[in-house]
């Protein structure tokens, strides 16, 4: 069995069929842990790896690569890769794959519930009834904004952010979006960004953490949307600054805000951002669901059967390595 591929997998996968396959066709060494390995972990443990199975909470530079020239596949379980260094890969040879699709309307879902939760002040009412705040009923408490009827700005016409729109349809909403260019049949009404911030009732982010994207939502920005826009993003915490953010909720420049993301990952209790008003949180669960959970896992495990046996895999983030890909040599 000495050329049994041999897979480091960085937390334990959903389901239990993800690891069976993989076990069908590889030596998979999976870290137990709940908390991801430090950098120095991985690399010691993707020593003498064929491939690995990284979550979005491992870092893949050129450093570990380099001290690994063993590993000729990341496959990434997450739809974003912003965790992995894309062009030190290519330029290595290595194949870097993730999961798209599965995971399109279960993000799409959290968008709405935060988008929904923010607007009818859903988590600050709970809060009240366990605090034993709960008076009365009253004509003038807790009053949030209409999600029907209003207009909603969707920042990243991807998968993710058509997912969103569809659900808006149902609420009858207008939807405005913004991005690098017009998407053929998205249904909605391609705006700039600075219009969009500026009709939308709700702005809800969709776009990749990119050198482009990093910061894009600034002080300016929370400026330029009406102070009764309510800001969700199920995105990357990395889009944006989170000092203007939280100044521009404490000001009241707009009303209120969703969040799934944030950057640090895990947010430390102790956070300013959680002291600012009107700000519903949950702790990255965009793909959270068990069903869509093991499905990532899946996709993740069919790349790497396909690698094992000289094939293409279906979800390559980087194609221009497979011309020189260090598995075949
Ligand atoms: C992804 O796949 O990129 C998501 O953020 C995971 O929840």
């Amino acid at each position: 069995m000495a050329d049994r591929p041999r897979v480091f997998v960085t937390r334990r996968l959903p389901g239990v069929a993800p690891l069976a396959r993989l076990e069908e066709v590889a030596t998979a060494d999976v870290w137990e842990h709940a908390r991801p390995p430090a950098a120095a972990e991985v690399t010691a443990r993707a020593e003498g790896c064929t491939a690995l199975l990284p979550m979005l909470t491992e870092r893949i530079d050129g450093a570990l690569l380099d001290a690994c020239p063993t590993v000729h596949t990341v496959a990434n379980m997450a739809v974003g890769y912003d965790n992995i260094d894309v062009s030190a890969a290519t330029e290595r040879g290595v194949l870097v794959t993730n999961t798209p699709d599965v995971l399109t309307d279960t993000t799409a879902d959290i968008a709405f519930a935060l988008l929904l939760a923010a607007a009818r002040r859903v988590t600050e009412g709970e809060r009240k009834v366990r605090a034993g705040e709960w008076g009365t009923w009253q004509p003038d408490w807790l009053l949030g904004r209409d999600v029907h009827g209003a207009t909603l700005g969707i920042v990243g016409p991807g998968r993710i952010g058509r997912a969103v729109a569809r659900r808006a349809a149902g609420f009858d909403m207008r939807v405005l979006y913004s991005g690098r260019r017009e998407v053929a049949d998205f249904p909605g009404e391609y705006v700039s960004f600075e219009a969009l911030l500026e009709r939308s009732d709700f702005v809800s982010v969709h776009v990749p953490l990119t050198p482009e994207t990093a910061g894009l939502f600034g002080a300016d920005v929370f400026r330029r949307m009406k102070p009764t826009a309510i800001f969700v993003n199920t995105a990357r915490g990395g889009v944006v600054d989170q000092q203007a953010l939280r100044d521009a909720l404490v000001r009241g420049e707009i009303a209120a805000a969703g969040l799934d993301v944030t950057t640090p990952e895990p947010l430390p209790p102790d956070d300013p951002l959680l002291e600012a008003p009107n700000l519903v949180i949950t702790p990255h669960l965009g793909s959270a669901t068990a069903q869509t959970r093991e499905a990532m896992a899946d996709l993740a495990v069919d790349a790497l059967c396909s690698v094992f046996v000289g094939e293409r895999p279906r979800h390559l983030v980087n194609p221009d390595a497979w011309s020189h890909w260090r598995g075949r040599r």
